[in-house]
Parts: C-alpha cells; structure tokens; sequence
C-alpha cells in the first residue's frame, strides 16, 4: 500500500503531518514522529515570549479554544539548543511567527541555511500592530507582501498557513499562490470567546482565544474545497483531524496533506491509531495509492 504524498518535490511518507503547537518541538513522542509524513514545530518569534496569562485553554470532546499567545523559546535558542536536540530523521517544518514582513524576513535569513529545517510554515495570523490589530492573513496584499519577500529569501519550502478571520481566504489563499507559496495552509484557529457569567467576564486570562477540534472540520473541509476551485498550488488542510475518514475526506475535498493539531493534546499517539484507520479503509475499497484519492470529491 503506497501512503507517499509529493509536495513542492519534497516526498512525504504519508499525508500526516503533527499541527504547529500540538506537538510542542519535537522533543518527546519521537516513536510518533518517525510514523509521521512531517512535523510542524510550535511557532517561534524574533525573541521569545511567555505567552499569555491564564487561564489559557478550555476543552471538551469537540473543541478546544486556546489562548497560549506563542509561548516560545525564540529564534536564538531553538536554532542553538532545540534543532540540535531533534533525533529524528522526519522533515521538519518551523513554523514563524511575525508580527512584520521585518520578522520574518530576519527569522528566514537565519534559519534558512539549518541542514535539519526542512521547509517554513508562516503563520500570518499574529496581529500586526502597523495595521491596528489586524493580523497580516487578513488582507490580500498583506499576504502577498509577506510571502513575496520570504520567497526570495529561501529556496526551502514554504507553506503559508491562513486564517479566515473576517476575511475572504480565497482571495488571500490567491495571494499567496501567486506570490510563491509552495502550499497554503488552511485553517488556524477560528476566534473565539468564552464567557464566565457569574463574573461577567471572559474566561480566558487573554480575553479571547481560537477553536479548534472537531467542532471546525466541517467548515475546514469546505474552505479547503473552495480554495482548491481557485487555486493550483497544494492546500494542506489543518482543521478538527481525530480519525483516518477525517484524512480521506479532507484529501477527496482537494488536500494533499493533512494536519493532525488538538487531538494531540489529549493523544500524542493519535497519528498511529490514524494511520492503521487509513490502511483499514483502502484495504476495505482494494484501494493501493493514497495519493489517487486527492481532489476526488464528486459533485
Ligand atoms: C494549544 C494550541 C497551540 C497552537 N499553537 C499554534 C502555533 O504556535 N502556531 C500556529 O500556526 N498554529 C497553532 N495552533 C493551531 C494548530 O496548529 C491548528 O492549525 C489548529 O488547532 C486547527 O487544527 P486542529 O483542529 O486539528 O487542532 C495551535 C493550536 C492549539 C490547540
């Protein structure tokens, strides 16, 4: 049975990739990430952060909302001490931060020549001060601005992870495809509030957070088959993954990847319990290549 996927020439052993912040670094359940097709690291900015005050997450069997606020070591010590520690030989995905096309560009530069970075997933959904809040995935040239400059910068792959936030994410989805992404990623988080009535006050320590879980894949699922009617760059879909019919239908909806995010915090080894579910429901169809399966959705 052939799980292989190909990405922007880079070969993916199956379509199961680990969702920036669910799999922190990397450091632990390395037996998980050998099974994986690649991992996207938590996302990391110029300097490092503490994150916001708690509480930062509230979760059920459906969803999750968090407000970590990128908790991260930053760029100096996850290229000195976090990328030498990896001991696995699974691509490896940074996945960045900015709040400017400045950060990304000063992130790139210096992780760009790193033998074990594998490619750059951009994470355009921090908010941009410059732009009074709003984040960068929230506006078509925005988007376009920030991928352009990082293309130049490295000839790695680049997958640029959306937001659909009070936007239109076919148009900022265009933006990127047309500014050189390798793949657009879809979806982050969705915002989110959580309210505590007896205090008259939001529940999170940060106000507001994002959803995530299986609450969002049908939505997740439809974006990504309207991207994929205006786009031909790969789309790689990140949205409520818990079993391998989830997989098999965001790739019938146009993915080529999938990414596996909240189910990891309740389950570091949910990607091993998918991948036999997978194998089960190609071996039930004589199915051989997961690959044919992409884009198959009929109308
Ligand atoms: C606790 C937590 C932390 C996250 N941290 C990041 C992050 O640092 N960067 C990022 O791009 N996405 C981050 N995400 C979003 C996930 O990578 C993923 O896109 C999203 O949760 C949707 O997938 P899921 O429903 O499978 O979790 C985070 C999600 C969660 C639940």
């Amino acid at each position: 049975m052939n799980f292989e996927i190909i990405l922007a020439g880079q070969r993916f052993a199956n379509p199961l990739v680990l969702a920036s912040g669910t799999f922190s670094y990397g450091l632990r359940y390395t037996h998980v990430i050998d099974r994986v097709g690649a991992i996207v690291t938590k996302g990391i900015t110029v300097s490092g952060r503490a994150g916001n005050p708690p509480p930062r997450i509230w979760d059920t069997a459906e969803t999750v909302v968090n407000s970590v606020g990128l908790e991260n070591v930053g760029l100096e010590r996850f290229s000195q001490e976090i990328l030498p520690s990896l001991r696995f030989s699974t691509p490896v995905y940074v996945n960045l931060a900015g709040v400017t096309t400045d950060d990304f560009a000063m992130m790139l530069d210096s992780l760009g020549k790193e033998e074990r970075v594998s490619g750059f997933e951009l994470n355009l959904s921090c908010p941009n001060v410059k732009e009074g809040g709003q984040s960068i995935g929230q506006s078509a040239s925005s988007v376009a601005e920030v991928t352009s400059v990082c293309r130049k910068l490295t000839a790695k792959p680049l997958w640029v992870k959306l937001t659909s936030n009070f936007c239109d994410v076919r148009e900022t989805a265009v933006s990127a495809a047309e500014a050189g992404a390798d793949a657009v990623v879809l979806l982050n988080t969705l915002s989110a509030l959580l309210i505590d009535a007896g205090q008259r006050h939001p529940f999170l320590g940060a106000g507001s957070g994002g959803l995530s879980g299986p609450a969002i894949k049908p939505y997740v699922l439809y974006v990504v088959r309207e991207v994929s009617k205006v786009i031909d760059t790969p789309i790689i879909a990140s949205g409520g993954v818990v079993s391998g019919l989830d997989v098999i239908q965001y790739l019938l909806a146009g993915a080529s990847l999938v990414q596996v995010g909240s189910v990891n915090l309740q389950d570091p080894e949910a990607c091993l319990r998918i991948l036999a579910e997978i194998e089960k429901w190609l071996n039930e169809r004589d199915l051989k290549t997961l690959a044919d399966l992409i884009g198959k959705l009929e109308d």
